[in-house]
C-alpha cells in the first residue's frame, strides 16, 4: 500500500531530501545548449542531490523525460519530480478563455475541455496544472477573472467540480493532477489591483468565497495553491485558520499545497516575516507545504528542523502527503508513464481538438443585444469587416495560453471569408491598439461601410490586457473605437459590433451606436470559425454571462447577489433619499445570466408544490418556457432563490438551479426544479450551515433580472 511504501521511504530520506520535497523550480530546458548553461547545470544538480521535488514550465516530453531521469536514475533515492505548468484553458489546441467557457452553462463541454487539455498537456510529461481557478469576483478590473469562474458561488461551484473532473478523471497517464486556487479569496483584491490586499469577513468568506474552492477540493482536486493575499491581515500562505483549521481540518483536504510564485519569501515584504527564516517557518507552521521559487523553505527548513523549531515528525506529515501522490500516480514504479514516444506528436491539435474547441466557442459567445434581429446575417450579404483584432491572431490569443500558437488560430477575418467568401467581405483596420485616433482609418473604414450590405465591427481590448497582472482602472471601450463606431453608425448601415475581451467591459456608450452586440471574450484556436457561425445563424446563440456588464467605471463592483440596504428603492418609506446613485442607474447594463437568443422564450405560470415547507421535505417550482420565435434554440432556465429574513442578512437572490433545455421553434416544456434544504441553508461565521423558517421567494427566468416569483414559508 502506498501509506506503507511512503513511511518507508521517509525513513530512508535525509532532512534536506525532505526540505527538496518541498522546494519548486522553475525549470526550463535540459537537453541540447542548456546542458551547458550553468544555471541550469545548477538545477540539474540540485535535482541530482534530491533537492527538488517539483519543477515548473518545463515544456515537451523530452525535457521532462531528461530532467526525470536525473532525478530517478541518479538522484539517491530516485524520487521522481511532479512536472507543473499552467495549462488554463488548453494546451496546444486552446479553448475559449475559463470566464468565456463559464457562460456556456454546459458542464459536460466545461468537462470536456478540460479533458482535451488534459490529453495534449500529459502528453507532453506535465502531471500537474495550476487549474482550476475558483477565485470569486465582481470586480472586471482585476484581470485574473479571465481565468474563473464569474460572480456566483453556487455556479461557480459546478463549474470548478467540472473542471477537475476533465483534468483528473482517472489520474491514469492521459490526465494531469488539478490545483485548486487560489486559496482563499483571491477575487477580492482591493480596487482589482493585481497583487493587494483583501478583507474579508468570515461570513462572505463561507458564504461566498469559499463554496468553489470546496467543491473542487470535493471532486477530488489533489493539490491546493495559496494565494498572493491576505486573511485577517495574515498572508494566506501563513494563515492557519484557512490552511490547517478550514481545508485540512474542516473539510478533510487529503492532498498537498503549493505556495503561489514566491508568495512565501513576499511575506518579508507584506511585514509579516522579519526575514526569510521566518517567512520559511511562518508558512510551514500555518501547514503550507510547496514552496514556487521563492526558496525560502529549502534555505532553511533543515536549520529549523534542527533548531527544534519544527519537528521532524512535522516535516514527515507534511512531506509524506507529496510522496504519496507520486507512488499513487505510479511515478516510483513507472516514472516514464507519460513519456511514451510519438504520443506527443498525435495528441497535439488534432482535428478531432480543434471540433472541440469549436464547439466549446460557439457555446461561449453571449449575444447582448439584437435590435430587430439584426443578426443573424445573410450569407449574400456584402460585410465591411472593421476593427484592427479582426485579424490580428496574437491579440485574441492571450492569456495563459500554454504551448498554443497564435498563428495556427482562426482569426475573425479568416472566419467571415471562409463562411462568406473572401469577394464578399472588405476589411478595415479602423483603430490604432494605442487608443490614438487615427482620421484616415476611420475615414477607410466608413468608405468600406459604404460600399457594404452591413458593418461588422470588432471592437474591445486585446486578449493581452487580461491575466495575471494586467489589472485596468478603466475596463472600457477605447475612446478611437467608440469615435469609429459613431462615424460607422453615421453611414446609415447596420452595424454589428463583435466585442473581444478577456473580461467584461462597461458598454454603456457602445449599446447605443450599434445595433447588435457579441461578446465574444476571447476564444481561443477556433475563434473565427465560431464568431462566423455565429453571425451567419449556423449556431443559434447559447450562453449567459456570469459576470454583470457594469453601467459605468464607478459602479464597480456591480453584482446580482447584493444585499437589499435599509433603503433599496423610493417606495420604501424614506422618499427621496434611497440607495442610489444620482448619476447613473444603480443597475448594470446586462446583468448576471443575461444572453439574448435568435429565438425568443417566454416564462409563464410559475407554480409551488407547496406553500408551506417543513425542513426535511421538498417543494416543486414548475414553470412553463415556450419557444415563440423563428428558431429552434438552446434555453438557460434559472432558478433564484431567497430568503427574506434570517440571523444573517442574506442576498436579494442566489442562483440554486438551472436547466439547459433544447426547444424547438414553437415548442414549450414544463420545467420542474426540486427545492431541498441544502439550497435553503446559509453559514455561519465558523462554517456551520443554518437553516431558518420564514419566507422565501422562489424567483425562475431566462436572467436574474427577468424573472417570475413566487413564495412559500419555511416551517
Ligand atoms: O499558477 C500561477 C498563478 O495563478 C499566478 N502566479 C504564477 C503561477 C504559476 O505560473
Amino acid at each position: 500500500p502506498v501509506a506503507t511504501r511512503v513511511a518507508d521511504l521517509l525513513k530512508r530520506m535525509t532532512v534536506t531530501e525532505k526540505a527538496g520535497q518541498l522546494n519548486q523550480l522553475n525549470g526550463g530546458a535540459f537537453t541540447g545548449p542548456a546542458l551547458n548553461d550553468a544555471g541550469q547545470q545548477a538545477k540539474m544538480q540540485m535535482v541530482r542531490e534530491g533537492k527538488v521535488g517539483s519543477m515548473l514550465n518545463v515544456i515537451g516530453s523530452a525535457e521532462t523525460k531528461a530532467v526525470q531521469t536525473i532525478a530517478v536514475e541518479q538522484s539517491r533515492l530516485g524520487i521522481p519530480l511532479l512536472f507543473g505548468y499552467d495549462v488554463i484553458h488548453g494546451y496546444k489546441t486552446i479553448f475559449p478563455i475559463p470566464l468565456a467557457e463559464a457562460c456556456s452553462w454546459n458542464l459536460n463541454q466545461i468537462t470536456a475541455n478540460a479533458g482535451v487539455a488534459a490529453k495534449e498537456a500529459s502528453s507532453a510529461g506535465i502531471t500537474w496544472t495550476f487549474a482550476p481557478m475558483c477565485d470569486i469576483s465582481n470586480d472586471p478590473r482585476w484581470g485574473r477573472v479571465m481565468e474563473g469562474i464569474g460572480e456566483d458561488p453556487w455556479y461557480g461551484s459546478l463549474v470548478s467540480a467540472a473542471r477537475v473532473k476533465g483534468l483528473q478523471a482517472g489520474l491514469d497517464n492521459e490526465h494531469i493532477l488539478a490545483c485548486v486556487k487560489h486559496f482563499a479569496g483571491y477575487g477580492v483584491v482591493e480596487s482589482g489591483r493585481e497583487y493587494n490586499y483583501t478583507d474579508v469577513s468570515r461570513v462572505a468568506l463561507w458564504n461566498k468565497y469559499l463554496p468553489p474552492y470546496k467543491a473542487a477540493v470535493d471532486a477530488g482536486a489533489a493539490s491546493v495553491m495559496n494565494g498572493f493575499n491576505i486573511f485577517e491581515n495574515v498572508p494566506v500562505s501563513a494563515s492557519k485558520y484557512l490552511v490547517t483549521d478550514v481545508l485540512k481540518k474542516q473539510w478533510g483536504f487529503k492532498g498537498f499545497l503549493v505556495s503561489d510564485w514566491a508568495s512565501f519569501g513576499e511575506m518579508i515584504t507584506w511585514g509579516y516575516a522579519e526575514n526569510e527564516e521566518d517567512a520559511a517557518l511562518k508558512a510551514f507552521k500555518a501547514g503550507s507545504m510547496i514552496d514556487m521559487e521563492s526558496k525560502v523553505t529549502f534555505a532553511h527548513i533543515p536549520e529549523l528542523v534542527k533548531q527544534g523549531k519544527i519537528t521532524e515528525r512535522e516535516l514527515d506529515e507534511t512531506v509524506a502527503r507529496i510522496l504519496s501522490i507520486k507512488f499513487t500516480l505510479g511515478l516510483f514504479d513507472t516514472p516514464y508513464k507519460y513519456n511514451i514516444d510519438g504520443r506527443e506528436q498525435s495528441t497535439l491539435f488534432t482535428t478531432a481538438h480543434r471540433q472541440e474547441a469549436l464547439r466549446a466557442a460557439e457555446g461561449s459567445i453571449v449575444l447582448l443585444k439584437n435590435n430587430n434581429q439584426a443578426l443573424p446575417l445573410q450569407t449574400s450579404s456584402k460585410i465591411a469587416l472593421v476593427g484592427l483584432y479582426a485579424s490580428s491572431k496574437e491579440d485574441m490569443f492571450d492569456f495563459w495560453i500554454a504551448q498554443g500558437d497564435y498563428k495556427q488560430a482562426v482569426s475573425l477575418r479568416e472566419g467571415l471569408e471562409k463562411a462568406w467568401g473572401a469577394d464578399k467581405v472588405s476589411y478595415a483596420a479602423g483603430y490604432q491598439a494605442d487608443g490614438s485616433a487615427n482620421e484616415a482609418l476611420v475615414n477607410e473604414a466608413v468608405t468600406n461601410a459604404q460600399a457594404a450590405d452591413v458593418v461588422v465591427v470588432n471592437i474591445g481590448l486585446s486578449g493581452k490586457m487580461a491575466g495575471e497582472d494586467r489589472s485596468l482602472a478603466a475596463p472600457e471601450i477605447p475612446a478611437n473605437q467608440i469615435a469609429l463606431l459613431k462615424a460607422l453608425k453615421a453611414t446609415g448601415k447596420k452595424v454589428v459590433a463583435v466585442v473581444s475581451s478577456g473580461r467584461p467591459l462597461v458598454l454603456t456608450a457602445t449599446e447605443g451606436l450599434v445595433d447588435a452586440i457579441v461578446y465574444s471574450w476571447i476564444l481561443g484556436t477556433e475563434s473565427g470559425n465560431a464568431i462566423a457561425h455565429v453571425l451567419s445563424g449556423a449556431y443559434n446563440p447559447t450562453a449567459k454571462t456570469v459576470m454583470s456588464f457594469p453601467y459605468a467605471i464607478g459602479q464597480i463592483p456591480v453584482y446580482y447577489n447584493h444585499y437589499n440596504t435599509g433603503r433599496p428603492k423610493e417606495t420604501d418609506g424614506m422618499g427621496n433619499w434611497y440607495s442610489r446613485y444620482r448619476d447613473i442607474p444603480r443597475e448594470p447594463l446586462y446583468p448576471f445570466g443575461y444572453g439574448l437568443s435568435y429565438t425568443s422564450y417566454t416564462y409563464s405560470n410559475l407554480q409551488l408544490s407547496k406553500t408551506t415547507k417543513q425542513k426535511g421535505a421538498s417543494i416543486q417550482a414548475t414553470i412553463t418556457v415556450a419557444n415563440t420565435g423563428n428558431y429552434d434554440g438552446e434555453e438557460v432556465v434559472q432558478l433564484y432563490l431567497r430568503d427574506h429574513a434570517a440571523s444573517l442578512i442574506r442576498p436579494v437572490q442566489e442562483l440554486k438551479g438551472f436547466q439547459k433545455i433544447a426547444l424547438k421553434k414553437g415548442e414549450s416544456k414544463q420545467i420542474t426544479f426540486t427545492i431541498t434544504d441544502d439550497l435553503l441553508h446559509f453559514y455561519d461565521a465558523t462554517g456551520a450551515p443554518v437553516l431558518e423558517k420564514g419566507k422565501f421567494s422562489v424567483m425562475v427566468g431566462g436572467n436574474s433580472k427577468d424573472v417570475q416569483e413566487a413564495t412559500f414559508e419555511l416551517q
